[in-house]
């Protein structure tokens, strides 16, 4: 089964507040594309990664060595086009794997997990539970409910699909003028059955400096421990 990669990276990163693209910025030295580029391009089961970035020359310096394993394209306005004009690049893909460049960390485990379940049911989703308690609030700002958290998911990438359900999500969206923020809710939304499985809180996405600052510390406890097993 050809499984493809795609990663959207053209996003502008208005919240990290950097003035640049944030997929472009280093993680502990290492641009957080390339990062997210190397996780798939070292996967023994992923064929081919397509990246959708907003300008391919500086993505293709951010990428460095590893250019030459990954098919760029432009991205479009919203992460929706992004993901679709990268999805029209993976022409031969049995399954595809849509990812944010702004998850550098995702592992291996977890890519298997996604391609396994979406082989085996169609569509499949990396989440967590909410780890803290949520309520659900009024306009004036008021409690109206705490929400049980049992059947609450936060979803992460990368998604897998059966590469034809998740185009004709794409396609049929488009069509019609439907938005989502993520590739499942096309999919849910175009009648598609989605599962869950385990996400990892290392897989954290970066929205802000704070995040940016979480992910290098993790990186730099991992390397300290490793060290320290040396
Ligand atoms: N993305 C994309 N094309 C867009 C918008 C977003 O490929 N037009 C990608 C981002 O690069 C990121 C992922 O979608 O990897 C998730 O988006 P988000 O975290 O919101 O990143 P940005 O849109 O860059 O950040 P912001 O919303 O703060 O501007
Ligand atoms: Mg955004």
């Amino acid at each position: 089964m050809i499984v493809v990669a795609v990663i959207v990276a053209a996003g502008r990163g208005t919240r990290m507040g950097a003035g640049r693209p944030k997929a472009l910025l280093p993680v502990a030295g290492v641009p957080m594309l390339r990062r997210a580029a190397a996780a798939f391009a070292g996967h023994p089961r992923v064929v081919t990664v397509v990246a959708a970035v907003p300008h391919p020359d500086e993505a293709r310096a951010a990428l460095g060595p590893l250019a030459s394993r990954v098919t760029l394209v432009r991205g479009g306005p919203d992460r929706q086009d992004s993901a679709r004009l990268g999805i029209e690049a993976a022409r031969d893909a049995a399954l595809i794997l849509v990812h944010d460049a702004a998850r550098p960390l995702v592992g291996a485990a977890l890519i298997d997990r996604v391609i396994e379940a979406a082989a085996t049911h169609g569509a499949a989703v990396p989440a967590l539970q909410p780890p803290d308690t949520v309520k659900e609030i009024d306009a004036g700002g008021a409690v109206v409910a705490t929400v049980p958290r049992e059947r609450l998911r936060l979803a992460q990438t990368p998604q897998g699909f059966r590469a034809a359900l998740l185009r004709e999500a794409h396609a049929r969206a488009a069509r019609e003028g439907h938005r989502a923020t993520d590739d499942a809710a096309l999919v849910e939304w175009a009648g598609g059955r989605v599962v869950v499985v385990e996400g990892e809180p290392r897989n954290l996405k970066i929205t802000t400096p704070f995040d940016l600052a979480l992910a290098e510390a993790i990186l730099g406890a991992e390397d300290n421990r490793s060290v320290a097993q040396d």
